[in-house]
């Protein structure tokens, strides 16, 4: 039987998972791919480090280059972490015609048209199901299912880590530090859990689907991406009391002009809205098509067997494209799209929470200001307080542009009946 000889570069928890699956499934792997997925060599420098799956020595190199020198290798996979050295390694097997799967969403996300440039020229493959959402399958999905769609609308909760620790601060009133450390003990935060919790690693993904999506790679730079370390106990609760619950949501949308919007954003998504019972380290992919319709893709977006699951599945396609070679190399561009909206422009409802003084006229005077903006009030809550003292103003307003509201803003903070730092959450749609 073909062998396929796969090099893998960075053994840590995914690292882990992908050689224990690998083994575990190989006779499986044999049967439905007709080849065998042999892993050859494991590139990692340290050799000492006590870890939960013991390293393999017999197939340990110290470094990614000796992957790339050994021509019995014909995929190599990149799980080291970081940009610069992902990138040297993924260019250069490229340019020695070795088949690339990368976990990698920081990489592809910044980097992503030069990569996937390169692989179009030499017709090498590069394979990314892991990058996005771990073990659910949505970018073979978004590339290959629903090819004959044009893609009107992507909601996704793609960060498990801050949706494990959203969710312990809604149903058990944890705190942000110990939810996060949970999460971090669990395996599924990343190394530098900033990214998880300050919104990029979810802000990545984002750049990436829809990058796929809409054919061209969407600037980094000009895609609004807010964390969720500013959300407050307060905000979950008054949410829950409203009916909705706070999600970090990756938001795409195509618009009329032929624009796309892109953004990740702590949301308030009504209770009514599936996605609001994707709940822990769970993520979930809605997608609307304009010929598929709704869709919906759920499971775990982190972890260690889920993501090996997809880097496996990766494989097996990296197998099947060197047993029948054809012009498929993980990117196709196209001039349908190409422009970002600007955040600005964004158009949604609102949650707006303020601290007030306790007086008469100030109600009128912060719907003043919102009216000065064209903005409506839905709805409002107060919880009762003592006069003279500091209120809680919690608002719901109709749709308005993110502009508008930036704008409001700036007026509200400088009344003198404001306290503190307003907070404000755009309002997902109810379905
Ligand atoms: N740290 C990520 C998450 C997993 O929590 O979803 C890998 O992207």
């Amino acid at each position: 039987m073909r062998e396929v000889g796969i090099g893998l570069a960075g053994f840590g928890t995914v690292g882990a998972g992908v050689y224990l699956n690998l083994e575990k499934n190989r006779e499986l792997l044999r049967e439905r791919i007709g080849c065998d997925l042999v892993l050859r060599k494991i590139a990692e420098r340290d050799t000492l480090r006590p870890r939960p799956v013991p390293l393999p020595l017999d197939r340990v190199v110290p470094d990614w280059r000796d992957l790339l020198d050994d021509p019995s290798l014909d995929v190599v996979i990149e799980l080291m972490g970081g940009i610069e050295q992902p990138r040297q390694m993924i260019l250069e097997a490229i340019q020695r015609g070795k088949m690339v799967v990368t976990a990698n969403k920081a990489l592809l996300a910044e980097h992503g048209a030069e990569i996937f440039g390169l692989a179009v020229e030499k017709r090498v493959p590069v394979f990314y199901e892991a990058a996005v959402a771990g073990g659910i399958p949505i970018i073979k999905s978004v590339r290959e299912a629903f090819v004959g769609n044009h893609f009107l609308r992507v909601r996704g909760i793609v960060n498990g880590t801050s949706n494990y620790i959203l969710t312990r601060m809604a149903e058990s009133g944890m705190d942000f530090a110990s939810a996060l450390r949970e999460a971090q003990e669990a395996g599924y935060a990343e190394a530098n859990p900033a990214l998880d919790v300050n919104g990029w690693d979810a802000g990545h993904k984002a750049i990436i689907l829809a990058s796929l999506a809409y054919g061209f790679w969407v600037p980094s730079q000009d895609v609004l991406v807010e964390g969720i370390e500013k959300v407050t106990p307060a905000d979950s609760r008054f949410a829950a009391q409203l009916g909705y619950t706070i999600k970090l949501l990756a938001c795409i949308d195509a618009c009329a002009d032929g624009s796309v919007e892109v953004s990740v954003q702590p949301s308030f998504v009504p209770n009514g809205n599936i996605l609001a019972s994707v709940n822990g380290v769970f993520n979930a992919i809605a997608v609307r098509g304009d010929v598929v319709g709704d869709t919906l893709f759920y499971g775990r977006g982190a972890g260690q067997d889920p993501t090996a699951s997809s880097v496996i599945g990766d494989l097996a396609d990296a197998a099947n494209a060197l047993l029948s070679p054809r012009s498929f190399y993980g990117f196709v561009p196209h001039g349908l799209y190409g422009k970002l909206r600007p955040a600005s422009e964004m158009v949604s409802p609102f949650y707006l929470r303020l601290g007030v003084e306790d007086r008469p006229g100030v109600l009128a005077r912060i719907a003043g200001v919102l009216g000065e903006e064209g903005i409506g009030n839905s709805s409002v809550i107060q919880p009762e307080s003592q006069e003279g003292e500091e209120a809680s103003l919690n608002l719901m307003v109709h749709d308005a542009t993110r502009g508008q509201m930036l704008s409001a803003l700036e007026k509200i903070r400088s009344l003198d009946c404001v306290r503190g730092e307003p907070a404000f959450y755009r309002v997902e749609a109810s379905a």
